[in-house]
């Protein structure tokens, strides 16, 4: 069987009463419901960042991120959209590493209370993920209404979530396969080793 991929979870929100929460979590559950993927959650919240720093000199003090993003082979990152960007808590958190990212894939999945899902926050991360060196799936993942999706709990209200998920992560097993592959076969400069 081919070796699982290490596809990693970022919920970009730290606000108080976050609805981003419940997609992150319930999508984290799908993924660890196919074996090909190997997946975990990680949260703005968890790190502590400094306030008088900022950037890759801090990666250090997150070595979690730091090696999970180093073995990873793609991420999804969970994203609300605040007035039509995406959290500083999010960016501050990304900015923590760079050569890491370099030839992996990512997808988004955006969240809003209104009718757009958040799609505006996707297109305004594409640019800034490029130059992370992550490549970008063509599908995303829209919570639009996410206050009626999911109830307090968490619980999917809407079944038709779970197709467009499997849309999304079926694309996203594909580009991160194809760029694993190409890590271990292709020579860059920009390749770097796992430890
Ligand atoms: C600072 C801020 C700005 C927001 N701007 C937008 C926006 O531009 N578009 C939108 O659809 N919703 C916007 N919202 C509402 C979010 O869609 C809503 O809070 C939703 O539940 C997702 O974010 P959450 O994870 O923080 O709950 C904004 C919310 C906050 C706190």
């Amino acid at each position: 069987m081919m070796e699982k991929l290490l596809l990693p979870v970022l919920l970009g929100t730290n606000r108080k009463e976050r609805n981003s929460v419940h997609p992150a979590k319930w999508l984290v559950g799908e993924m660890e419901k196919r074996a090909e993927i190997e997946t975990r959650l990680f949260d703005v919240r968890d790190f502590a960042l400094p306030q008088d720093d900022y950037g890759q000199g801090l990666k250090n003090l997150f070595p979690e991120w730091r090696d999970t993003i180093i073995k990873a082979d793609g991420l999804v990152i969970v994203t609300p959209e605040y007035n039509h960007g995406y959290p500083g808590s999010l960016k501050a958190v990304l900015d923590l590493l760079l050569r890491e990212y370099i030839h992996k894939a990512v997808a988004f999945v955006s969240v809003s209370a209104g009718p757009w899902g958040g799609t505006r926050v996707i297109e305004a991360m594409v640019p800034m993920v490029r130059e992370l060196g992550l490549a970008v799936t063509f599908s995303d993942l829209n919570f639009p209404k996410v206050q009626n999706t999911f109830d307090a709990e968490g619980k999917l209200l809407d079944p038709a979530a779970e197709k467009r998920a499997k849309d999304l992560l079926d694309e996203l097993v594909w580009l991160s396969s194809t760029l694993k592959w190409g890590r271990a076969n292709v020579a860059s400069k920009f390749h770097q080793k796992a430890d």
